[in-house]
């Protein structure tokens, strides 16, 4: 996710996406695998006490060893430069997090995010993970945050409007209480981690841009338990909610094929 373009100078406009070819969606289907190897590795290491340094080093070993690039390490957004190859996001940070020798405690939710870079190609993915036992309301905002993504993906189809990807992740957000944080966007994916078009996570069916075959689009609803608004920490980076309440985040690399969505975050 990456602020809007207001914030964002780099970003090309008018929007002008990157079609993939079948062969490129091949290549990016294999950096896109090494971000669900590393979310394996998350999943199994989360737990109380573990620090978010550890698990940053977990996953940049484990990137290198596959011949893989780290995306985010010293990515550079309006000067400054990301430390580390993980955002680590707990509770009330909703993306953007940076790993410290801070212990996770029970009952907490992280979001992980996670980019790889692998033959000219990027894989950008993350997913939030409950930290032991957590209270019924982490445990829905969780759950229909994935479901909002599952609802997004489902409308990336040749044919379809970007505006149906953002309203169907709306409404699922929206009917369910909780709302989505309307300052940061999913992003077109490919030789570039963040590459036209911005997508939204709220909008209208039938709008914008009108979707094609060879589209990879990086999805990923950051859902608040309270209120949308955000703020951000001196360090430039963390984002958190205004209202103090928790955040989650899903997000996976979609190709838009022949056959409908392709999800390449996938082992
Ligand atoms: N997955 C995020 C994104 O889509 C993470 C970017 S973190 C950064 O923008 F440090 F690399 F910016
Ligand atoms: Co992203």
């Amino acid at each position: 996710m990456i602020y809007l373009t207001v914030l964002w100078k780099g970003w090309a406009s008018p929007e002008m996406p990157e079609y993939k070819t079948d062969r490129e969606v091949e290549i990016m289907r294999e950096a896109g695998k090494i971000v669900a190897e590393v979310h394996e590795l998350m999943r199994k290491h989360i737990a109380p006490g573990v620090t978010t340094q550890e698990l940053d080093r977990i996953a940049e070993d484990h990137i290198r060893s596959r011949g893989a690039e780290p995306t985010f390490k010293g990515y550079r957004v309006g000067g400054r430069s990301y430390p580390a190859t993980i955002c680590a996001s707990i509770d009330e940070v909703v993306v953007h997090g940076i790993p410290s020798d801070r212990k996770l405690v029970e009952g907490q939710i992280i979001s992980i995010d996670v980019g790889t870079f692998k033959n000219g190609y990027c894989g950008d993915g993350a997913k939030t993970y409950a930290v032991g036992e957590i209270d019924d309301e982490k445990k829905r905002l969780m759950e229909i945050t994935l479901k909002a993504l599952k609802a997004g993906i489902d409308k990336a189809r040749v044919g379809n409007y970007l505006g149906d990807i953002s309203a169907a992740v709306q409404q699922t957000v929206e009917e369910n209480g909780f709302s989505v944080v309307r300052d940061m966007v999913g992003h077109g994916i490919g030789r570039k981690m963040h590459e036209d078009p911005q997508v939204h996570n709220f909008g209208s069916p039938g709008t914008g841009l009108k979707l094609k075959k060879g589209l990879v689009l990086a999805i990923e609803p950051m859902v608040n338990a309270g209120g949308y608004r955000i703020d951000f920490k001196p360090d430039g980076w963390t984002t958190v909610t205004s209202d103090g309440r928790p955040s989650a985040h899903f997000e996976h690399s979609v190709a838009i094929t022949g056959n409908g969505p392709d999800i390449l975050t996938l082992v």
